[in-house]
């Protein structure tokens, strides 16, 4: 018996309920993020392999781990896209974009490919809607990415969501703080679980999510990064916030939070949701000042997010989308069926939602089969033009298909 064929694993078919709900997401997201001046943009799904090691960051588990990495036919190695920021900024550079208006404002929406564990909420293809908001570092384009995000999460149905917030500041600060929150850990060494002290050196910011009581004792009292910030990048906080307050937001400022690409500088965030499990987060982001300059352009600050869109699905729960009340077209003869589906092509110019008898039903057959769609008229074709309404049964003779058109509007109101 030959082998049965399925979706790779971690991997998903999209059907048409489904199908609908992505397509409405889609429709909020181009209309929340257009009204701010986001222009749809879309980059390849495959990149060169360096972009990502560069971008995203070497000694990231997408990188080290996660890539679907191949090689061309000519030996070039290329990766499909796991995530979309670093390649928008390769796009920024690689078009002078630094040349219009800044900000340039951007975003775009597909599928993207991380090879890890499936479990609930994590697939290795999931789709994103990602916005970017390259060259300036006004807090408000933060604010403003932030409350996109919210709006986007609520208007989808996937609220409520808690809002996690942060500033990372600089990579040095953020480096002589590590120093230091290894120091208070070693001074500590006897009160801490086995686990954070083997992984002291490596990972010191771990102990901050250690559910060891002894652990968490010494976390209380343990630096924090952000009293650490310069004073610019402090300040830059302070303006996020306050714009954040004044839109009436609620955040948790969480100093712990802890973002999986190595591109970020000053604010991070993260929408989590109560209704997922373990792969809580619907969607998250902040400033990456130094990216473009890493990928080779001029100095360009930045600031984006992106959200799962199957994650914002599932936190959505599984209310079907209502579709558009049907028209169904039914043939009586076979010589009938010309002009049966001109009058389909003509209710459809209309933009009436149209179906036609195609699989050779009965007219018994047909009108059962219009009845289980939940058409709300029939037009039966056959020597002359008939339109039943579905809800009383009454049927209706008409002179000709702009009459039956006319009476279809009017059933439909
Ligand atoms: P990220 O946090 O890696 O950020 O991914 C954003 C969102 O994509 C996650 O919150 C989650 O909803 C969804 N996601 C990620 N991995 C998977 C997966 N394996 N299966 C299902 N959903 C997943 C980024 O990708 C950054 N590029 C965001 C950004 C844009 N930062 C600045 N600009």
């Amino acid at each position: 018996v030959s082998r049965k064929l399925q979706a790779p694993r971690g991997t998903l078919d999209v059907q048409p309920a489904d199908g609908r709900r992505r397509l409405r997401i889609q429709r909020i997201a181009a209309d929340g993020l257009g009204r701010a001046g986001y222009e749809p943009f879309d980059t390849p799904v495959f990149e060169d392999t360096e972009l990502f090691a560069r971008g995203v960051g070497a000694s990231t588990d997408i990188v080290q781990k996660e890539m679907f990495t191949f090689e061309d036919k000519a030996g070039r190695s290329l990766t499909l896209r796991p995530e979309a920021t670093a390649a928008i900024c390769r796009a920024y550079v690689e078009h002078g974009m630094h040349k219009l208006p800044q900000p340039v404002k951007l975003w775009t929406w597909g599928p993207f490919f991380r090879h890890e564990a499936p479990q609930a909420g994590r697939f290795r293809q999931f789709t994103q809607v990602d916005a970017e908001a390259l060259g300036s570092d006004d807090p408000s384009l933060d604010a403003e990415l932030i409350l996109l995000l919210a709006e986007l999460i609520e208007r989808a149905g996937a609220g409520p969501a808690r809002l996690r917030l942060s500033s990372l500041g600089t990579p040095e600060t953020r480096a002589a703080y590590l120093d230091e929150l290894r120091d208070y850990l070693r001074g500590h060494q006897g009160e801490l679980s086995e686990d954070v002290r083997d992984r002291l050196e490596a990972n010191p910011l771990r102990a901050f999510d250690a559910d060891h009581a002894g652990t968490q004792a010494v976390m209380a009292g343990a630096p924090r990064l952000l009293d650490r910030l310069d004073p610019a990048d402090a300040e830059h906080f302070a303006e996020v916030r306050a714009l954040l307050d004044a839109a009436g937001l609620a955040y948790d400022v969480d100093s712990t939070l802890v973002r999986g690409l190595d591109y970020y500088t000053r604010t991070v965030f993260e929408f989590e949701s109560e209704r997922l499990g373990a792969q809580a987060a619907l969607g998250g982001g902040g400033r990456y000042d130094r990216l473009i300059e890493e990928l080779g352009g001029p100095p360009t600050p930045g600031v984006g997010w992106a959200a799962g869109i199957e994650r914002i699905l599932l936190a959505s729960g599984a209310e079907p989308e209502e579709s558009e009340p049907r028209v169904f077209v039914a043939v009586v003869t076979h010589p009938a069926r010309d002009h049966a589906f001109g009058l389909a092509q003509l209710l459809r110019g209309r933009g009436i939602r149209t179906e036609i008898e195609q699989a050779g039903r009965s007219m018994k057959g047909q009108l059962k089969h219009a009845d289980r769609m939940g058409a709300r008229a029939t037009v039966i074709v056959g020597e002359g033009i008939e339109v039943k309404d579905m809800d009383t049964g009454e049927q209706r003779s008409v002179r000709d298909a702009d009459e039956a058109a006319a009476r279809v509007e009017e059933l439909l109101g």
